[in-house]
């Protein structure tokens, strides 16, 4: 486990924003049942399954504990309950969860003045931490057990930190990291070409990978003012949204990257249509398949004007430019004609416009084409529509959500 000073800040692990305020009971507004709670009205994030050999990419997981360490009691313990739900109550690691719910609440109650359900919270939790022998959830189970009974002995003591193992070569880990970004590429094929270890494709990949990992506090600035529209009722226009986040890459990670270069080659796909280029991550990555399989086209999309000359300047850093075209305006309208078969797709705009465009891209899909549709997870609700559409075989698909990322939709044209 890595050693921090007891008075650093607790390290972030998801990319999702804290709320405005903890919640207290008598104090502040009650999160999701007072209309002016920091949760009101929002998607609950029910996630289908919690694989717990996946946990690295789970957003929802990895908030549970970034709550957690920065004292959001409440909120944590709803977090990790989705989790516990969604992994099995009485599975081992569902009465892992448990204890660390209990745990939080504990602190919860703590923080409230009830002494004697603080401590029954406490021991419960921490017998159930027991169980664990070794590492579970990246949690050192007896060091994290002691850890809370050392801090539940004191009235004075400093609430117990959770503090991920991260194993530094494990290139499973998203955890953001600005070096190392690449880790889940890997370093050489037996042969044919690989744009993805060419050193020029690399170094822009290493940097763009490097400024979007540096924008976690934008990030967080962002999901607020989503979040202050939602509460407020306001629906904002998708040029606005995009003008909002005009400065920030919103960009897969790079294991995303690697998976859809890797499905762009096995498909051998030649014209691949994308919604949302942002600053062209992961359009580097489209790119540089393209190109291995022997040349194409890849037709990003992009509202934000500044954003694709970003893109563009990018792309001719790595050598790519020439296997891509950026059609500036709505997707709903710029990706209607992409001008034959489409081998792939890769929707990442905004949610609600997935099903318009992927309907639209429909009848120019070639039969086994993909299609890829980033965040499924966080935005599951939003996403409900799309789901059912890409999993009803009436309408020519067939599809599986992955644990890749924040939940990567996986479909396939039939
Ligand atoms: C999540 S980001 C894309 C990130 C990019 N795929 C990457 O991995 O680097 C979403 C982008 O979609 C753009 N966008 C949203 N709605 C759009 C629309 N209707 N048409 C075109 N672009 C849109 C936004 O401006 C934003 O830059």
């Amino acid at each position: 486990m890595a050693h921090r000073a007891a008075n650093a800040p607790p390290p972030r692990y998801s990319d999702l924003p804290l709320p405005p305020y903890r919640y207290v009971a008598g104090s502040t507004p009650h999160p999701t049942r007072d209309p002016g709670g920091h949760s009101f009205g929002v998607e609950r994030g029910t996630q289908p399954a919690f694989d717990p050999e996946s946990w690295r990419s789970s957003q929802q997981y990895l908030r549970g504990v970034d709550l957690f360490n920065h004292a959001f009691w409440w909120e944590a313990h709803e977090a990790l309950e989705d989790c516990w739900r969604a992994v099995g109550r009485r599975s081992e690691t569902g009465l892992f969860l448990q204890g660390l719910i209990q745990i939080a609440a504990a602190h919860w109650k703590r923080r409230a003045g009830s002494k004697t359900a603080a401590a029954r919270l406490c021991r419960t939790g921490v017998s159930k931490l027991r169980k664990t022998s070794g590492v579970r959830l990246g949690i050192d189970a007896a060091a994290f057990a002691a850890q809370v009974d050392a801090c539940f002995a004191s009235a004075r003591a400093t609430p117990a930190r959770i503090l991920l193992i991260e194993p530094a070569a494990d290139p499973a880990w998203e955890g953001g990291r600005a070096t190392g970004m690449l880790a889940a590429v890997p370093d050489s094929l037996a042969s044919g070409p690989y744009s993805l270890t060419d050193p020029t494709v690399r170094a822009v990949l290493e940097r763009l990978h490097g400024e979007a990992a540096g924008q976690k506090a934008a990030l967080a600035r962002f999901g607020l003012s989503m979040l202050t529209d939602r509460l407020l009722g306001r629906q904002p226009t998708p040029d606005r949204e995009a003008a909002r986040a005009k400065n920030l890459y919103l960009a897969i990670s790079a294991k995303q990257g690697a998976f859809v270069y890797l499905v762009a080659r096995s498909l051998g796909a030649r014209r691949v249509v994308e919604f949302g280029t942002s600053f062209g991550i992961s359009t580097l990555y489209l790119a540089a398949a393209v190109r291995d399989n022997g040349g194409g086209i890849v037709i990003g999309s992009e509202l934000e004007p500044q954003k694709i000359a970003v893109a563009r300047a990018n792309l001719e850093e790595a050598g790519l430019a020439d296997q891509v075209e950026i059609r500036e305006g709505d997707a709903c309208e710029t990706l209607k004609h992409p001008g034959g078969p489409v081998d792939m797709a890769l929707l990442d705009g905004w949610k609600d416009l997935y099903l318009p465009v992927l309907e639209n891209l429909t009848p120019h899909l070639r039969t086994g084409a993909v299609v890829l549709g980033d965040n499924i997870f966080t935005f599951w609700k939003s996403l409900a529509p799309y789901r059912a559409h890409v999993r009803d075989e009436s309408n020519g698909f067939q599809s599986v959500t992955l644990q890749l990322g924040d939940g990567t939709e996986y479909s396939v044209r039939l």
